[in-house]
């Protein structure tokens, strides 16, 4: 955080405050919020500029309507969330700019709270539109950046916004640039990654990043299927994506040849849960392509069928199975820190029994592995949309050290890149 100054370095007493933050949470045709993770860890900021009796506006983004107005995607549910979780009322007002939204904040007492509707109801805040900022500036005396989520995106309300206010870091903000940042500069080893996810060309960068830094880098999800191709496993009907098995290649021949010079694993599955279809109620089977364990073991003393050994050409691959799972719980034992993103399996079936699904074993093993239910306990920092989405879904958020409120951003942030909303707040409050 060197350069960039937070709410507790200025004084914010009776001051308008414009606050960023990132509510982009799902909401269902009910106005119902699923995963309301976004707001409650905006909660220590918003109350730290209540108790400063500041006078708080708050904006946000809210999906990708393109400039235009949708009333799905409204900020008013949110509003009312976040009215109740603080206990006092948040105003709502159905725009963010104009004359209306400049009255309401003109007649804000302290320690009261408006909410602003969707920014991105104006294609003037993706554009990074000066005017627009200009607009949104009007109404406070000092900007409050809070939305890590977006921080990786240069629009009106993380860059230009920066140049006409006194603009310092939220409490969020803070806490997700300093623990990413202290992992990826100065971690305790041994580190692990376990990655997962659908594409490698998407995670390529903290791929690599690892494959620097930690002691073992794990694979899971449907991008270990396009590894698995890559090493001439035949993975069937599994999802693979044929863009990304040169990379793949790349990547097992450079991590060959580190594991040949140092201390250093890359792992990629070594047997898998597999079914003909996706669906709650298939038949699943564990297949060990490297037949050295269930298979073997099942079959004692005579050598293991072909099939225990291979995919059938109408199946695919759904989770790692237990041999793989148990390994990367083993090692996570051995860990001090863990950097979690990306789910093992296709953990959004639903299970007919209980919270588990059918193919989210993996994920759980290495779950209950990281949350010490093993005996020992690494730090734990998990990054990802969908594994956020899994750990919420199954009430363990809070178990974790840290679980990042960004996606991209917290993975543009582990690559090391520069963020175009940090860099805007940097040297900006003397
Ligand atoms: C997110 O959900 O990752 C952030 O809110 C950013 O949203 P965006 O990808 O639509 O910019």
């Amino acid at each position: 955080m060197d350069g960039i100054k937070t709410i507790r370095d200025i004084d914010l007493t009776g001051k308008r405050v414009l606050l960023r933050a990132d509510y982009n949470v799902p909401i269902d045709e009910k106005g119902h919020i699923s995963d309301g993770y976004r707001i409650m860890e905006s909660l220590p900021t918003v109350q730290y500029l209540l108790e400063r009796k500041a006078k708080v506006i708050i904006c946000s983004h809210l999906g990708r309507p393109d400039g235009k107005k949708a009333p799905s995607l409204s900020l008013a549910p949110v509003a009312k969330y976040l009215s109740k979780e603080l206990k006092r009322p948040v105003e709502f007002i159905d725009d963010c700019i104009g004359p209306k939204v400049e009255k309401a904040a003109k007649s804000l007492r302290s320690g009261q709270i408006l909410m602003l509707e969707n920014l991105r109801f104006y294609p003037e805040e993706e554009e990074n539109d000066n005017s627009f900022a200009a607009k949104l500036a009007s109404l406070a005396d000092v900007f409050v950046q809070d939305a890590f989520g977006v921080i990786h995106r240069a629009h009106a309300s993380t860059d230009a916004i920066t140049k006409l206010l006194p603009s310092v870091a939220g409490l969020l903000l803070e806490k997700e640039i300093t623990t990413i940042e202290s992992v990826m500069h100065d971690p305790k080893h041994p580190l692990i990654a376990i990655i997962g996810g659908a594409k490698i060309a998407d995670k390529i960068d903290i791929l690599n990043r690892f494959i620097d830094l930690a002691d073992m880098v794990a694979i899971g999800g449907a991008m270990a299927n396009t590894f698995l191709a890559a090493s001439g496993i035949d993975v069937a009907k599994s999802l693979v994506d044929k863009d990304d098995l040169g990379l793949a290649k790349e990547i097992l021949k450079r991590t060959r040849a580190k594991t040949a010079k140092q201390q250093f694993v890359f792992y990629i599955p070594q047997d898998g849960v597999v079914a003909k279809k996706i669906d709650t109620m298939s038949v699943t089977r564990i297949v060990d392509w490297t037949a050295d364990v269930v298979a073997d073991i099942e079959n004692y003393p005579k050598s293991p069928p072909s099939s225990s050994r291979q995919i059938a050409d109408d199946e695919m691959i759904l989770d790692i199975g237990p041999f793989t799972g148990a390994f990367i719980a083993g090692a996570v034992q051995l860990s001090k820190t863990v950097v979690w993103n990306g789910t093992m399996g296709v953990t959004e079936t639903n299970s007919l029994h209980g919270p588990v699904g059918p193919y989210a074993h993996g994920t759980e093993l290495i779950m209950e592995a990281m949350l010490g239910q093993f005996g020992h306990r690494p730090f734990s920092l998990v990054g990802g949309g969908d594994t956020v989405g899994y750990i919420e879904q199954r009430k363990l958020t809070d178990s974790f050290d840290h679980v990042s409120t960004g996606g991209g951003a917290s993975l543009e942030l582990m690559a090391g890149r520069k963020l175009p909303g940090i860099e805007a707040l940097m040297d900006k409050v003397k």
